[in-house]
C-alpha cells in the first residue's frame, strides 16, 4: 500500500480512494486510526462487537462529510473460530467496497490475571483478541489484500516483549504472540505485503466504569514514569499507523510510541 490516498481522490476520480479496515474501531484509538484515515481520503471499513451506536454515530460524521466513505460491520471476534463466520465476516468486509488495502488489527480485551487465578476463559479471551483473531482475519484476508498489495499494521504493546505488565501474564503472553506474528508474517509475507506494529505505552486510560479501569494510584505512578509527562493521545497512535502504512520501504518493524515511558520500565515496576 504504497499509494497517497490524497492524491488519487485529487488526481482521477475513476480511481476509487483504498479501503482501511480497523477492528474495533467504534471509539478511543480504533476510531482515531479511522478518522486520521478518513482525513487522508481512505475509505474506512468501521469494526465493532458490542459499541455498535458509537460505531454508527462515527459512519454517520464521516458520510456526511463525504458520502459513501464508511461503513460499520458488526462482528464478534470469536467468528475467527468457525470456519462459515469467518467467511461471511471477510463476506462483509469485502463486499463493503469490493477491496480491502489495509488491515489493522485493533481490537483487544485488557485486564489483570494475577497467577493463582487465571482460568480458561481469561486464556481463550486474551488469547482470542490479541492473538488467534489477527492472525486467522489476515489469513482469511489475504487473498484480497494481496491483489492490492496492501498492508497490516498491528497494534501491540510496550510490554508485549521483555517488559511485562505485573499481574497481566495472560495480556502480556497474548500480545507477545502478536509481536512475533507481526515479524514472521512480514518475513512471509513480503515482498507482496508489508507487515508493521505501533506498541503503545499508555495513550488513553481504560473507562473508570469497566473491568478494565486501572487503580487511580497505579494511574499516577504510570504517569511518573513517562519522561514525556503526560499519557498519550490516540491521535499519536493514529498517526504512526498512517506512517507505516505509507513507509513503503518498512516491513517487520515496531513503533514504540509511549512518550519515552518504555525507558525507564524496569523490574516489573509500574
Ligand atoms: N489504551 C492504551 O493506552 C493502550 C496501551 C497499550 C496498548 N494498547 C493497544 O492499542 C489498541 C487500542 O487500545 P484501546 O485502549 O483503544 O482498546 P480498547 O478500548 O480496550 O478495545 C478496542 C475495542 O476492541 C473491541 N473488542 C474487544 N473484544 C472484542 C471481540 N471479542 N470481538 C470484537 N471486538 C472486540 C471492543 O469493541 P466493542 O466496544 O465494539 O465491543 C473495543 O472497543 C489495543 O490493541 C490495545 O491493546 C492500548
Amino acid at each position: 500500500m504504497n499509494q497517497e490516498p490524497n492524491t488519487l481522490l485529487s488526481k482521477n476520480t475513476d480511481i476509487q480512494p483504498p479501503v482501511m479496515l480497523v477492528t474495533g474501531s467504534a471509539k478511543r484509538i480504533g476510531a482515531a486510526i479511522i478518522r486520521a484515515a478518513h482525513t487522508q481520503g481512505y475509505r474506512v471499513i468501521i469494526h465493532c462487537h458490542r459499541s455498535e451506536k458509537e460505531a454508527n454515530s462515527l459512519a454517520d460524521q464521516l458520510n456526511k462529510s463525504r458520502a459513501n466513505s464508511a461503513v460499520v460491520i458488526v462482528a464478534d471476534l470469536a467468528v475467527v473460530n468457525h470456519g462459515a463466520a469467518l467467511e461471511d465476516f471477510v463476506k462483509n468486509i469485502i463486499e463493503a467496497f469490493g477491496q480491502l488495502d489495509v488491515l489493522v488489527h485493533n481490537a483487544s480485551r485488557f485486564y489483570p490475571s494475577p497467577i493463582g487465578y487465571i482460568n480458561h476463559e481469561q486464556w481463550n479471551e486474551l488469547f482470542l483478541t490479541n492473538a488467534k483473531a489477527p492472525l486467522f482475519l489476515s489469513q482469511a484476508l489475504l487473498p484480497y489484500l494481496k491483489r492490492q498489495q496492501g498492508c497490516i499494521v498491528s497494534l501491540l504493546d510496550i510490554h508485549a516483549h521483555d517488559r511485562p505488565f505485573n499481574n497481566y501474564t495472560v495480556y502480556n503472553m497474548a500480545k507477545a504472540a502478536h509481536r512475533m506474528m507481526v515479524q514472521s508474517l512480514a518475513l512471509e509475507l513480503a515482498p507482496d505485503i508489508r507487515v508493521n506494529g505501533v506498541a503503545p505505552g499508555v495513550n488513553v486510560l481504560p473507562e473508570t466504569d469497566s473491568d478494565q479501569a486501572l487503580e487511580p494510584t497505579l494511574q499516577h505512578s504510570i504517569v511518573d514514569s513517562i519522561p514525556l509527562q503526560r499519557i498519550g493521545k490516540p491521535e499519536d497512535i493514529a498517526h504512526s499507523v498512517l506512517y507505516l502504512i505509507q513507509a513503503s520501504y518498512v516491513t517487520g518493524q515496531i513503533i514504540d510510541v509511549d512518550g519515552g515511558r518504555g525507558l525507564t520500565l524496569a523490574g516489573g515496576k509500574y
